[in-house]
């Protein structure tokens, strides 16, 4: 098999917890499509193709856990009127709804297509996309069949919030017909577990359904208020639990006792004007912290999981290195997938190369595009 000799890597941000996090001067010998080497660029073996990075920084790839790309329209008027002191409302997730079931198949794959390409200039290699602006049968199983052109890792969110009629009958219907026309699409299910979405039992309920479906459960928890969906995450033994902008005690508690990940979402905080989420207090008990965009036209319109890392550094009390090890490692670990996230051998070689000498520059340089080169599986996109 060809291999190739990536050199001159200034600072190889290999995200590895148990091997060395960083290695200066290093290079990455990529074989197969995964990373077949690592190490100082001085001791590196011969390869068929050699790619000198000049000094650069290469970091793993994102790994962006949460999103919603399947969308059509924008929010754009009310976000503004948030800026200027309208609170957040899940009940604004209607508005796309309608949008989503009024576009074309084709006009849903599109759009995605160009925010993915968007990610992927920022970095992204892999990307998790919901359903949950379709709410029907037909539009929530034809959403996930367009997030699939995209990616293995999609989720099925029928259980957004109740978009008509009785919410009892919309449960019904979530956990029945809807779920068996999403399940050939789908591997994740998740339920917004909120005031004005759905509450703990009915979450439960939803995801035992998609559990005897063959769906894995995670969940939307704690954004807007305090809540049970926390912690019946950490009961359930969910992989991920993500938001939790407000925590209690034994929130904290029960993610730690768990291992369940939590995956933070700060752009929806910037966006939204609510608190940041404490990362420190999570990582200072030993919870699991992940970073992810939530890309959606309403809590939060970005792609940028280098935004996500320089607001988690300023204001959230991460490190850079906790913060880019949440964007990659963490964030595998929150979609279960050990084959992606880090840079050592074995894992696909998916990396960026930064147009800077280290990984701190992502949050010292922030709104600077430094992602000079994305490639996947070993290969330049
Ligand atoms: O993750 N919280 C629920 N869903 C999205 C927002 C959806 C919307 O406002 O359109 C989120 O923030
Ligand atoms: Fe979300």
């Amino acid at each position: 098999m060809a291999t190739t000799l990536i050199t001159n890597i200034g600072e190889l941000f290999t995200s590895d917890p148990d091997g060395p996090f960083t290695i200066e001067d290093a290079a990455l010998v990529i074989e197969g499509g995964n990373v077949a080497w690592t190490g100082r660029a001085a001791d590196a073996p011969d390869a068929d193709e050699r790619v000198d990075v000049g000094g650069r920084a290469v970091i793993p790839g994102f790994v962006d856990s949460h999103s919603h790309l399947v969308f059509a329209g924008d929010r754009a008027q009310e976000f503004a009127a948030r800026m200027t002191g309208m609170p957040y409302a899940a009940g604004g997730i209607r508005t796309t709804v309608a949008a989503t079931r009024a576009a074309t198949d084709e006009q849903l794959t599109s759009h995605v297509a160009r925010l993915v390409a968007e990610m992927r200039r920022q970095g992204t290699t892999t990307v998790e996309i919901k359903s949950g602006y379709g709410l029907t049968v037909r539009d929530e199983a034809r959403s996930l069949a367009v997030a699939r052109q995209f990616t293995e890792e999609t989720t099925y969110l029928g259980a957004h919030v109740v978009p008509e009629g009785d919410p009892g009958e919309y449960v019904d219907l979530v956990t029945g017909p809807m779920l068996d026309a999403a399940k050939e699409h789908a591997r994740w299910i998740d339920v917004f577990c909120e005031r004005g979405a759905f509450d703990a039992d009915q979450a439960r309920a939803i995801l035992r359904a998609g559990g005897e479906a063959g769906l894995r459960g995670r969940l939307h928890a704690n954004q807007l208020t305090y809540g049970e969906g926390v912690r019946l995450a950490a009961e359930l033994g969910l992989a991920a639990v993500d938001h939790c902008t407000y925590l209690a005690d034994e929130d904290v508690a029960a993610l730690r006792d768990s291992g369940t990940i939590a995956t933070l979402l700060p752009g929806v905080e910037f966006s939204t004007k609510q608190p940041y989420p404490d990362a420190r207090r999570l990582l200072d008990v030993g919870v699991r912290v992940a970073l992810a965009s939530d890309c959606n036209p309403g809590s939060c319109f970005t792609s940028s999981l280098p935004l996500c890392i320089a607001l988690a550094v300023r204001e959230m009390g991460m490190t850079p290195a906790e913060a880019v090890h949440a964007a990659t490692y963490r964030g595998a670990e929150a979609l279960d997938r050990h084959d992606v996230g880090a840079l050592v051998p074995g894992r696909r070689a998916d990396l960026a190369v930064l147009d800077a000498p280290s990984h701190v520059h992502l949050a010292y340089r922030p709104g600077v595009p430094l992602v000079a080169a994305t490639w996947i599986g070993g290969r330049p996109v």
